[in-house]
């Protein structure tokens, strides 16, 4: 046997190969782990530490976790986080369009880009599903930053060629052309750490043609498509108002081909049972973005009407409308949001949902999200709370107070 690339000793938590079930405990758990991993940055072995060995902890005093997802969040917001001009349209047009239109500038970008990754790292997302601003440059600058950090991402510009300000808008071929140009200089790149993704943003900011070559674009060349549904009761009925023969909001991506088992859709808080049945059947997958839905007053999503229907699902930040880059405090507000809608969810699950179930959400569900032989060594230590074990993952999700990750791991290389 070659001997490992890089090894990891601590105590370490990861779900394992079954999904949670209620009452189920889903997480291994070891006291004091040692974990392999090799020159292409995959864990080869993990298990308990033996008695003598030489290795020291790596990370004294705290809990080895995989990486966290995030399965949806937006670059261009990061300065915006924070703005209560909620709510959904009223806030796009008074926080977030006029702070996209400033990623025009190259310049202004790179800056912006600096900020997100160093945001990303300290808080231990290690993959993360992006939307851009309309320009495209700005995507490309902020891939180059992804690419140098070391961070893995699903990215693409947002599709908008209606319904906002000029600045922000990209007529559709236009807006195509240069999404095949981002495919073709990013999709892939380092091994599939990064991969260009489809984004109109939502139905309401893209004509007909701009859907329908988004949706032959993403079906060319095997692309992600990311965008917003049934978020807020303003957008729901503008929607309808726009797309009068459409049956219902879903129907509307249905009948442009955007709704597939490479969509993920972010909010779904008001859809129908006829359209959870519809995102079942396709197979697409869910970003729950319970902290934005608080703070724009948007609506609560039920989880449970996903997971009973075995629907993938992750957790989003929702930055700027989610007012932290921390999926762990995504993870508390999904616990509230759970308590609120009479369907209460635990910890673990939560810490599955941030881990293996965004992976999944994002189709990377082999490759991260656990610590195990085989996956890729995305791996965060995180200071471990004062409890006893019977405590500890509430602790580690729960505490709005504890401090930043002490470390960020992707492939086994620590970013920085
Ligand atoms: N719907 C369309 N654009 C956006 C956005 O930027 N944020 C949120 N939360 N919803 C949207
Ligand atoms: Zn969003």
């Amino acid at each position: 046997m070659p001997s490992p690339h890089r090894t990891l000793r601590g105590p370490a938590l990861s779900p394992g190969a079954a999904a949670p079930t209620p009452g189920a405990a889903a997480l291994l758990r070891w006291d004091d782990a040692l974990i392999e991993i090799d020159a292409q940055g995959a864990i080869t072995a993990i298990g308990p530490a033996p008695a003598d060995c030489p290795v020291p902890t790596t990370h004294p005093d705290c809990v080895l976790l995989p990486g966290l997802v995030d399965t949806h969040l937006h670059f261009p917001q990061t300065r915006v986080i924070g703005s209560a001009s909620g709510p959904l349209l009223e806030w796009l047009e008074r926080s977030v369009f006029p702070e996209e239109a400033r990623f025009a500038e190259v310049a202004y970008a790179a800056e912006v880009a600096r900020e997100f990754c160093d945001a990303l790292i300290a808080q231990g997302t290690t993959c993360a599903a992006i939307y851009g601003s309309s320009h495209p440059v700005a995507s490309a600058v902020l891939f180059a930053e992804l690419e140098r950090r070391g961070l893995r991402a699903t990215l693409g510009p947002a599709l908008m060629d209606r319904n906002a300000p000029n600045e922000v808008l990209l007529e559709a071929s236009a807006a195509l052309d240069a999404c095949a140009a981002l495919v073709e200089r990013w999709h892939g790149c380092d091994r599939g750490r990064l991969r260009v993704s489809i984004v109109p943003r939502f139905a309401l900011s893209c004509t007909t043609p701009l859907m329908r070559g988004a949706a032959d674009l993403a079906a060319q060349h095997g692309l992600w498509i990311q965008t917003h549904i049934a978020e807020n009761h303003g957008e729901i009925a503008a929607t309808a108002a726009a797309f009068p023969d459409a049956r219902d909001y879903l129907a509307v991506y249905e009948e442009h081909g955007l709704v597939g088992a490479r969509t993920i859709l972010a909010h779904c808080i008001w859809l129908s049972d006829s359209e959870w049945d519809r995102v079942a059947s396709a197979d697409a997958t869910v970003a729950h973005c319970p902290d934005s839905n608080f703070f724009l007053g948007s609506g609560r999503m039920t989880l449970g009407r996903a997971t009973t229907r075995g629907i993938r699902v992750g957790l989003g930040t929702d930055i700027g409308a989610g007012r932290s880059f921390s999926v762990r405090r995504i993870a508390a507000s999904a616990y509230d949001n759970a308590l609120v809608v009479g369907d209460p969810v635990d910890a673990e699950r939560l810490l599955w949902l941030a881990t293996t179930g965004g992976a999944r959400a994002l189709g990377l569900g082999d490759v991260v999200g656990r610590l195990a032989p085989g996956f890729d060594a995305d791996i965060i230590a995180v200071p471990r709370p004062r409890v006893d074990d019977a405590g500890l993952v509430d602790a580690l999700l729960f505490r709005h107070d504890a401090p930043p990750v002490a470390a960020t791991y992707v492939r086994g290389t620590r970013l920085a």
